[in-house]
């Protein structure tokens, strides 16, 4: 199949119509979208990510009212958090009703809503009567995409139709809140900042963990670059490493002189959390691309989106440093993850 790239709405919309894939570009990521209420285009999303079945996928609409389509209730405060974060990067879990499928929710009586903001996907989802099911359009477990190079990178080929809304804004994915026993509860860390989002809903507890209700996204390995990436402290890592070609995943600062021959992203020389937020992924694919042995990388602030970030950072890395040349006792002293 070849995948063409453009900017035509009314191209994607037919593609959609007829039951096929269509890359969409989101304010968080590029999303890999298929009509929500027909089974086999669902099917198809799965299959081209390479995704099990047991990871539920988020149904995108353009409104509050079309939400309520596909919902048994909308509690008030759910529609206050909408209201106030949407359209934009905040997905709430709620009962769906009929309308959707066990396959969309892997079989959880929760829907995940979310109304995305990137003007060409809401034309897009504007004159469509169904919503749309859309998981990032990466690879199952592989970093997700913020521009349509990206998508074509890894799914050319697969898919006819990648939409190219240009690089996405926020860079992150949305973050997931949603109901347990009465109270809010943290999903996914996100584009929206926790502490925003609890002005609204109070505290945000870590919902209870059963392996059916854990997020993927939860999963402990996920976004990763193909190469090894340690996550802790700079210099103990490059040492442990000497000889070795690194790449440098900073924050605000370029490596200590030592290093400075060796490649370095950083994030944000303003340390401003949004810009890293927004060159996090592209970073990680860059790295990935380049000439390395390994990728080490540093937290930052866990602070507002710092808090997204670092979660990204954890499940894009390995707990344990590849190929130590020291043996496994003096890897076990690297100090790894702060
Ligand atoms: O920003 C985003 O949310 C992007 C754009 C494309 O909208 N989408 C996205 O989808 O990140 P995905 O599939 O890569 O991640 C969605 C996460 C998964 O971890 C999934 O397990 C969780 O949402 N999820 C979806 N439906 C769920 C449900 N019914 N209950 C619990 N978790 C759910
Ligand atoms: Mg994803």
């Amino acid at each position: 199949m070849t995948t063409e790239i453009g900017t035509d709405v009314e191209k994607a919309i037919a593609h959609l119509r007829a039951g096929n894939l269509v890359a969409i570009p989101t304010e968080t990521v590029y999303g890999l979208a298929a009509n929500a209420l027909d089974e086999q285009a669902v099917a198809n999303i799965f299959k081209a990510k390479n995704r099990p079945f047991f990871d539920p996928l988020i149904v995108h609409v353009a409104s509050i009212s079309a939400a309520k389509k596909y919902v048994k209730q909308m509690p008030e405060e759910a529609e206050l958090l909408f209201n106030t974060f949407s359209p934009g990067p905040l997905t709430v879990l709620l009962p769906k009703n009929e309308t959707i499928s066990d396959l969309v929710t892997a079989a959880s009586p929760l829907v995940a809503i979310r109304i995305p903001s990137h003007p060409l996907t809401l034309q897009v989802l504007n004159q469509l009567n169904f919503p749309l099911a859309a998981p990032s359009a990466n690879p199952f477990g592989y970093v997700s995409p913020t521009t349509a190079s990206h998508v074509f990178d890894n799914l050319g080929g697969k898919i006819p139709y990648i939409l190219d809304g240009g690089a996405c804004e926020v860079g992150l994915e949305s973050t997931i809140v949603g109901l347990e026993n009465g109270k809010w509860k943290l999903y996914r860390q996100g584009g929206i900042p926790q502490e925003d989002i609890e002005q609204i809903t109070g505290s945000l507890g870590a919902p209870e963990k059963s392996p059916q209700k854990e997020a993927p996204g939860m999963l402990d390995s996920h976004y990763s670059p193909k190469k090894p990436l340690l996550l802790g402290d700079l210099t103990a890592l490059a040492h442990f490493y000497q000889g070795k070609r690194i790449g440098f995943l900073t924050f605000n600062e370029p490596p200590p002189s030592e290093f400075q021959e060796q490649v370095c992203i950083i994030l944000s020389p303003d340390s401003n959390l949004q810009e890293a937020a927004n060159k996090l992924f592209a970073s990680l694919r860059l790295l990935d691309l380049s000439d390395l042995d390994v990728i080490v990388a540093e937290l930052v602030p866990d602070e507002g989106l710092g808090r997204a970030i670092n979660d990204r950072l954890k499940r894009a890395s390995v707990k344990r440093p590849p190929f130590d040349p020291a043996g496994e006792e003096e890897a076990a002293k690297i100090p790894i993850r702060n």
